[in-house]
Parts: structure tokens; sequence; C-alpha cells
């Protein structure tokens, strides 16, 4: 659609996570022009349900060099080596200057920060808030923070597409307000800059840690403006997640691997513990080897569930560390403190993403990407735990330092933004709302934690069949007009579950969290390397 306003700024970005208002806050002590856009409020998106908490060397004897080799280990041979050692040297002081943000930290009784342990840490290096809140702390302070400065921010606002100039570089976004007044309707931000940070696509999948906003916006805005995305195969399911039903759908109560860090044990229908002699770490494995225990061990007993047992924690400690955790189960009717409670895995966070150098640069000249939407290469195939709050801290603040230097050195500067099409085109058309639920059961049916050739073609059969009904019903009834943000969410789903289920399809083997049920090994003679996508520019 038409831009019907327009504001101008050095730099917007949307987003409103960890990784987005990190950047947001970096520019604009940067002395850039900067607006934050997001889809919903501010504090709306995934940072906020963020449990277990960050990683980063700082405690005593810890080293970057071993939450490196950790790291590594974890990505199962696909990390970019100097992008995670970026990530593990500059991480301890992003910590600390979030604390100086005003993020509080829990502290253990000599007073330092109290650290714990998740799965594939070899130490305790995990800096957490409120006990499991640790999201949610982060978010309050960098929204206050944002706010204390009178940052200009837009919310309600989805971003519907990025503006280029006629040589194809950033000329800002288009944008749909709903609701906020002085800019309803759609809009643009005119900005040589633009940073997604949009976070994840969790809601590909019918059940998601994932608040209802991770719709994959960032990752189908970049494939239309013709960027590359790699690794979308790679999607990581939580061993852990509060079972509340076959037929559960959307967002879905987590169960923090900080549980299991301070010795939680998953225990099968008979009671008895299943992780000991399948990893060294047993129920502190990497995320999906202990995902993988799960659900093997539920088919052998044909269980939906596998039973997460952290009753010796008693009542104390429950209340204490687990504030969040213990609420949600209460409020479904079960209590660890005197029952085992049942999980099981669910989609979690996408490995992959738009993909970037170590400034956070895409490949589109002036669009950076940062946190879950981006893959900066730290993730490889399986991203180690607590990892991602932390990336979304350190990219973002090299992501700032490069718009400033660009915007000091001139080469970022304002640029007149071509034409965007008119009407809606027929590669990429609009779907109904009601699409969503389509596309999630596809997607848990076909590319969820266990694939095959088979199961994926299934899936890549019967999304085609949505896309081509769309296209048609846009040939047969023109565009539509003011189409909602639910109709947007279900077009962009579509669009990033037809590239993840290519990707899944054409990766033979098995491989961090790309589980084949055909292709049972890891092939490191074929496969120890990247699947990229991008679209062509008639965006097909
Ligand atoms: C958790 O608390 O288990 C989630 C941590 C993460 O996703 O890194």
């Amino acid at each position: 659609p038409a831009p019907g306003w327009a504001i101008a700024a050095d730099v917007v970005v949307v987003g409103s996570g960890v990784a987005g208002l990190t950047a947001a806050l970096r520019c604009e002590a940067a002395g850039l022009r900067t607006v934050v856009v997001t889809k919903a409020r501010l504090d709306d998106g995934s940072t906020r349900w963020a449990q277990g908490g960050i990683a980063a060397a700082l405690g005593e004897g810890d080293t970057p060099e071993q939450h490196l080799d950790d790291t590594l280990v974890a990505g199962a041979g696909l990390c970019d080596e100097e992008a995670v050692r970026i990530l593990v040297t500059e991480g301890p002081d992003a910590v600390r200057r979030l604390i100086e943000t005003g993020a509080h930290f829990d502290e253990s009784t000599e007073g330092g920060l109290a650290l714990t342990r998740e799965g594939g840490h070899h130490r305790r290096r995990i800096a957490h808030a409120g006990g499991d809140a640790t999201g949610a702390e982060i978010s309050r302070a960098l929204v206050e923070a944002v706010r204390a400065r009178g940052m200009r921010t837009v919310e309600n606002a989805l971003v519907l597409d990025l503006l280029t100039d006629a040589d194809g570089r950033t000329a800002g976004v288009t944008l749909h307000v709903m609701g906020e007044g002085q800019h309803d309707g759609v809009g643009a931000v005119h900005a040589p800059a633009v940073v997604l940070a949009t976070g994840g696509m969790g809601q590909v999948f019918s059940a998601t840690t994932n608040p209802s906003v991770s719709t994959g916006d960032g990752v189908a805005l970049a494939l239309r403006a013709g960027a590359e995305v790699s690794d979308l195969e790679f999607v990581q399911f939580h061993p852990t997640v509060l079972f509340l039903g076959p037929d559960a759908e959307g967002q879905q109560p987590l169960v923090s691997e900080a549980v299991r860090g301070e010795g939680a044990h998953l225990v099968d229908a008979d009671g008895v513990r299943f992780m000991q002699g399948q990893h060294e770490l047993a129920e502190l494995a990497p995320r999906d080897i202990v995902a993988k225990g799960i659900m093997r061990r539920m088919r052998e007993q044909d269980a939906q569930h596998m039973y997460l047992d952290a009753r010796h924690f008693g009542a104390a400690m429950w209340e204490h560390r687990f504030p969040t955790i213990l609420a949600a189960c209460r409020a479904h009717g079960l209590d660890p403190v005197t029952e085992p409670v049942p999980v099981a895995p669910a989609a979690h966070y996408a490995s992959g993403g738009v993909r970037t150098d170590a400034r956070g640069r895409t490949t589109v000249p002036g669009l950076y990407a940062c946190g879950e939407v981006a893959c900066t290469g730290v993730h490889g195939a399986n991203r180690l735990a607590s990892n991602s709050l932390l990336e979304g801290l350190v990219y973002a603040e090299r992501i700032a330092a490069d718009i400033a230097a660009s915007h000091a050195d001139g080469t970022l500067h304002a640029r007149a933004a071509a034409p965007l099409p008119q009407a809606a085109h027929p590669a990429n058309p609009l779907l109904p709302p009601e699409s969503r639920l389509t596309i999630q059961r596809i997607m848990t049916e076909g590319a969820g934690v266990l694939r095959s050739a088979g199961s994926l073609t299934r899936a890549a059969d019967r999304l085609h069949h949505l896309h081509s009904e769309a296209s048609e019903a846009l040939h047969e009834n023109g565009k539509t007009s003011e189409p909602g943000v639910d109709t947007w969410e279900a077009t962009n789903l579509l669009c990033v579950a037809r590239v993840l289920v290519a990707a899944a399809a054409q990766r033979e083997e098995t491989r961090g969290c790309h589980w084949r049920e055909d292709h049972a090994d890891r092939d490191d003679t074929t496969w120890r390397r990247h699947i990229v996508v991008r679209l062509n520019p008639d965006r097909s």
C-alpha cells in the first residue's frame, strides 16, 4: 500500500526486545535520530518471556574460551567461530553495561552475581533476575531507559516492507499503525539505516513458547527485500515445555532449563530417569540431545509427554528460585512441589534467520538484523542455552557502533525512496487470517521435531496449495483493501514456512536441532555448510 504519511530519522529500529532496545539506546546515545517501531506494546515480544537467564563468563574460574567451547559443541559443527568469539569475549562487558542501564540481577550470598547452569554449559555462567523472570527484568529496565530518554517510539505498528532507493540501498520502511491517533494507517519512516530486531517465528508451529507476535515478520520482510536468509531449518524445540494436552495450541508455558540446572530430573511414565547413559551431562546435555531423548522415550512408551521431577527442591526453593514457573504450573492445576510435572518439547527458537556479518550488516546495504531474527553464525545448528539474550546485547551494540561510524563518515545519509509496487504481488499474495491455524498444523505434522522426506514433501505441497488459493483469490478479487495485522501475519508465516520446509528437505542429514528420520546420521562430508536462500526479484 502507498504510505499516507512519513516521518524522517537517521535510523529506524523495528522491534523492542533486548536487541531492538539496546540498539536504539546506543544509537540515540551516539546522537542519531532514532525511531523505535514495534508491532504491539514495547514489552510484548519474546524477551519478556525469557526465564533462565543470560550466559556470560562472569564467574570465578570461567573464561570466554570455555564459553566458546560449549557454544561450538552445541552448534554441532556449524557455528561461525569468529562470530562466537566476539559473542563470548564482548559478552561479560555487555552484561555489565546492561546492569548500568538499570537491570537488577540476582546476587549470591557473597554479594556477586548468582550464576546457574543450563544444558550444554560445563560451568555455572547464567545470570538471572527475579529467580526465573530474567527477560521481564531486562525488558523493564530497557523500556524504562527508552522512556526516561524521551525516545521516539511507535507502538502497534506493523512494519510491512523495506523502502530502497534506485540503487537498492535502504531508504526506510513502510508500516501500518493501528489506533495511535497521530499516525494511523499506512505510513513510512524514511531512514538510511533499518535495524530488524523483530524476534522469531515460533508461531509457525502449533505449540510454542513464543508469544503470538512471533510470526517471522522480519525474515519475511528481508526475503521480500532480496536479503539473504540462512539456516532456517534449524528450529530449536525446547525440551521441557509444560504439557497441557495433545491439542494445546499457541503459546505454552516454559519450564526453564535452569530447573534442571538446579538438579531436577527427567523421568518417564514409570518414574525412571532416562537421560543418564545418553550423554555425560545427562539432563544437562545440549538442548537438541535432551529433546531427542525425550521424544525417543515418548515413542518407546507410546506416551504424549515425559515428567520433570523437582519435588526435592521443596516449597521454599520453588517459591524463591522459580516463582514464575511455580505460578504457571499451579494455574494449570499442577504442583511441582508435590508431583512431577508433565513436559514435552515445543518450538522455541529460530537458530537461523537473516544473514549478517560481524557488524550486523545484512546483504542489503543499510539493512541490519539483530537478535533472533538474525543469523550471525553464533548458534550454528543448535543454540546454546541462554546465548540468545547475550547475542541480542552484543550484536546490537556492534550495529549501533557501525551505524554511528557510517553516519559520521557520510556513507549513511538520507536517500530518496523508489516507489513501491502499488498492487499486491501475485507471487506474494495476502493470506486470509484463518490460514494461520492451517499453516501451524501443516508445519507441526510435517516439519516438527522429527522430519522425513515424506513429511516435508507433504508439508511443501499443502503450503503450496494455500499459496495457490491465495493467488487465485487475488487474481479474482483484485487487491485486498486495508489488510489487517492478522492478514500480514498469516502471509509472513506462509513465506517463512515455505523456505523453512525447503531447507529442511534439502538438508539430508541429522545435525543439531534438525532431525531427519530418513537420514539419521550427521554427514560432515556433504553438509558441513549452510543453506542460504535469497528470493528472486520477482519474489518467487
Ligand atoms: C530456558 O530458560 O530454559 C530458556 C533459555 C534459553 O532459551 O536460552
